[in-house]
């Protein structure tokens, strides 16, 4: 993928891994636009990165998305980049009924309901685009589900699959399709309440000093990786762990299922 001269939108750029792909986009000199729901922290990103184009918009609300993009198409006509990576993370225990299902907002609809509509909401016009790319960002844990959280895991694989049926679709077009595979990256709002109540049992040890194992990238040395697979054209995006998982045989994913989740 061609970095510079871009227009992207990113969904859920205001934090996390969002903002740090909107900062390397911004570098390379691409227009980009953020959107989420809170106005603040779209306000707080647009003071960080000078020229950033914010936009509200609830990406579960079906009439948001719409209008969403309708006014990015019409404001900026050479749209030609989706990253669909808004996202949220529950801790949800399906023992007890549908009670943890309904205590909540719903993964289903932010996470693969929204990146689905969106992109066929933009795909005629990228289709008249010289070039463009849908980006959908995933997970590792789209590999090696987390018991903790089964509609998270589910939303994830999901959005890997369509990724590939997309890829397929639109091979013989202009439009390219990426997936994006975080691993655990700690600089981000993503499942606050779930990590906070795994911070209080593990006795309140910090998440990087429990996961630097891992080590986690930060958002923005993430989001610069990810920069350099992209104008490599490397279609699925891992890094440390979730390079790993993307790549393993089943027998090794199912022994990382039984080490992370225990048993
Ligand atoms: N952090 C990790 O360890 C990790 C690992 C694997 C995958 N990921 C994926 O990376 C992506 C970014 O997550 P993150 O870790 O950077 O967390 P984050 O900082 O919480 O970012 C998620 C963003 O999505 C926005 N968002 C949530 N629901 C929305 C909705 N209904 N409409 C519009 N925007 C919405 C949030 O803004 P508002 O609340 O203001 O709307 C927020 O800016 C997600 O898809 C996540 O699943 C993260």
């Amino acid at each position: 993928m061609e970095l510079k001269n871009n227009t992207i939108l990113i969904t859920g750029g205001a934090t996390g891994i969002g903002f740090g792909l909107a900062e390397a986009f911004l570098r390379e000199g691409s227009t980009v636009i953020v959107t989420g729901r809170r106005e603040g922290k779209l306000l707080e990103a647009r003071a960080k990165l000078p020229g950033l184009h914010v936009r509200v918009c609830d990406v579960a609300d079906a009439a948001q998305r719409e209008d969403l993009a309708k006014w990015a198409v019409e404001r900026f006509p050479a749209l030609n980049v989706l990253v669909n990576n808004a996202g949220i993370q529950r801790d949800i225990d399906l023992t007890k009924g549908v009670e943890d299902l309904l205590s909540g907002e719903d993964e289903l609809k932010v996470d693969l309901e929204a990146p689905i509509y969106l992109s066929a909401l933009l795909l005629p016009h990228f289709l008249r685009q010289e070039r463009a790319a849908i980006l959908n960002v995933t997970s590792g844990i789209a590999f090696v589900p987390s018991v903790k959280s089964p509609l998270y895991s589910a939303t994830k694989a999901a959005l890997h699959t369509f990724s590939i049926a997309l890829r397929q679709r639109l091979k013989e077009t202009d439009v390219r399709v990426f997936e994006v595979v975080p691993p655990m990256v700690l600089d981000t709002g993503l499942n606050a309440e779930g990590r906070a109540k795994s911070r209080a049992a593990a006795g309140g040890v910090p998440d990087e000093v429990r996961f630097a194992f891992l080590k986690p990238p930060s958002s923005a040395t993430f989001a610069a990786h990810v920069l350099a697979k992209l104008a490599e054209d490397v279609p699925e995006i891992g890094y440390g762990t979730s390079e790993a998982w993307l790549k393993a045989p089943r027998e090794e994913l199912d022994r990382m299922f039984r080490q992370m989740n225990g048993g």
